[in-house]
C-alpha cells in the first residue's frame, strides 16, 4: 500500500461505500487527485475527514453543516482533536434540542401528541375537539414537552 489510497482502500478503511465517497467529493467534504488513468487517489488524512463526517452524521448533523464546519479549517486541513472539540461544540445546542425532542417523543409514544389528527383513541380525552390547534401548528404537545 503506497502513501496514497485508492477509493477501494479508503472504502475499506473508513467503512464508507465508494458511492458515498464519490458523493462526498463534489459537495466538498473530501478531495482526491486523479491519476493519468482518471482514477481517484486520496491522501491518507482523508480517513480522518471521513471519520469527522461520519461522526457528524451519527449525531444527526446535516451534511451542509458538516461541510460548513470543515470549511472553517485553513486550506482544507484535516480536523485535529482540538478542531473536533471546537467544531462539535457548535453542534451541542442542536443535539440538546434533538435529544429533548426524542425524549418528548418517547414519553408520548403511546399517547396524543396534539397534532390535530384526532385518530388515536385517547385523543378525544387529551385533545378533545382539537384544542391543541389553538396553540399553533405542528404536534403541539410534543413541541411543548420538548421546549
Ligand atoms: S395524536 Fe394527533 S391529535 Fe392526538
Amino acid at each position: 500500500m503506497g502513501s496514497e489510497l485508492t477509493i477501494g482502500e479508503v472504502a475499506y478503511r473508513s467503512g464508507v461505500a465508494p458511492s458515498a465517497l464519490r458523493f462526498y467529493e463534489p459537495i466538498g467534504l473530501i478531495v482526491s487527485r486523479r491519476t493519468s488513468e482518471n482514477q481517484r487517489r486520496y491522501e491518507r488524512s482523508v480517513l480522518r475527514r471521513i471519520a469527522f463526517v461520519q461522526a457528524g452524521k451519527a449525531a444527526g448533523i446535516p451534511l451542509a453543516q458538516i461541510h460548513g464546519a470543515l470549511a472553517t479549517l485553513p486550506e482544507g486541513r484535516t480536523p485535529s482533536r482540538r478542531d473536533w472539540e471546537r467544531l462539535s461544540r457548535r453542534w451541542s445546542k442542536d443535539l440538546d434540542r434533538r435529544l429533548a425532542t426524542l425524549q418528548a417523543l418517547r414519553n408520548r409514544l403511546t399517547t396524543c401528541i396534539g397534532c390535530g389528527c384526532l385518530s388515536i383513541d385517547r385523543c378525544s380525552l387529551l385533545n378533545p375537539d382539537d384544542e391543541a390547534a389553538r396553540l399553533g401548528a405542528g404536534a403541539r404537545y410534543l413541541i411543548a414537552d420538548r421546549d
